[in-house]
């Protein structure tokens, strides 16, 4: 499975790698863009698309420009989650965040255009027109005030308040898991699926987009900036509002369980070949960094 794992990532890479080969006398927009776009990341989004898509019975080769295109919405959005107006981070990636190294102006622009070139490189998949349609809509509802930049707002909001679990839920629901939604449904809308795939990735992609809010604030908490390679310790000094500040870390390991037996339980009887993705769910709920 780890292997498996590896090959998908590889996968990810290579495709993200061929894109934005050529500068002209936008030069520094293309630098900083890729900066951030080739500095690493676990890129677990676009493993999700492609093995739905496989899960499916599709071709991830056709998949690919839809799994970068999601990739690169998803750095764009850590851009701009470091900025200075933001969460004012300093390290991403285990390097200086795009702002650090290129300025303010660079880095705002640098994540608008990747945006805009998740959906130019989403759009350029050789598919159906109306699977490809139908992708892009999920991207853009993901992305909007229904996805990230709602789910900002409300986390930016929310800073130095106190906010009921309800609330913390729906900031989690909105700024992560509504990504990974839509990396886990593009993969069936690519790979063909039915409704009840489509309806099972949903469901599973509900369960690991909060664990892996959760996690990610666990780990602010328990793990070092050299592991995780981005600064911990930030989510208390801002005053942010988290499961883990909330309820607790052993409540959280006991949530964190339960959301992950329920991804597993949601996609066993929908695909032929559901254990990667079962693995992929624990791994997840266990990840170190
Ligand atoms: C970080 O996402 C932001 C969250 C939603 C917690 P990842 O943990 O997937 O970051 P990378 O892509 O691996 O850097
Ligand atoms: C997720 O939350 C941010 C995005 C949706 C971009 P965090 O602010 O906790 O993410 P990290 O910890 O900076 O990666
Ligand atoms: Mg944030
Ligand atoms: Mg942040
Ligand atoms: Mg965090």
């Amino acid at each position: 499975m780890e292997n498996r794992l590896k090959a998908l990532q590889a996968m990810a890479e290579e495709g993200l790698r061929s894109y934005f080969t050529r500068d002209g006398e936008q030069k520094l927009l293309y630098d900083a863009m890729r900066y951030s776009l080739l500095a690493g990341g676990k890129r677990i989004r676009p493993v999700l698309t492609l093995e739905f898509c496989r899960v499916c019975g599709g071709n991830m080769e056709k998949a690919l420009p839809m799994a970068c295109g999601i990739e690169m919405l998803h750095t764009y959005s850590l851009i701009h989650d470091d900025l200075p107006c933001m969460d004012n981070d300093e390290l991403r990636r285990g390097k200086p965040t795009n702002h650090v190294v290129y300025g303010e102006c660079t880095a705002v622009l640098a994540g608008d255009a990747l945006q805009a070139s998740a959906f130019d490189t989403l759009l350029s998949a050789d598919l159906p027109a109306e699977a490809v349609l139908k992708a892009a809509k999920e991207l853009t509802h993901a992305a909007g005030p229904e996805g990230i930049c709602g789910g900002q707002i409300l986390d930016m909001e929310g800073e130095g308040k106190a906010l009921s679990i309800e609330q913390v839920n729906n900031i989690h629901r909105l700024k992560t898991a509504a990504m990974i939604k839509a990396a886990c449904r593009i993969g069936v809308i690519a790979g063909g699926g039915n409704d009840t795939q489509l309806e099972a990735a949903e469901k599973y992609a509900d369960s690991i987009g909060l664990t892996f809010q959760i996690r990610d604030d666990i780990l602010d908490i328990t793990s070092t900036t050299e592991t995780m390679g981005k600064t911990v310790g930030k989510d208390a000094s801002s005053g942010k509002n988290t499961y883990a500040a909330l309820l607790g870390i052993p409540e959280c390991e006991r949530i964190i369980a339960e959301e992950t037996e329920k991804a597993r339980a949601a996609i066993m009887d929908a695909f032929e070949e559901p254990d990667f993705l079962c693995w992929l769910a624990d791994k997840l709920a266990g990840r170190k960094y």
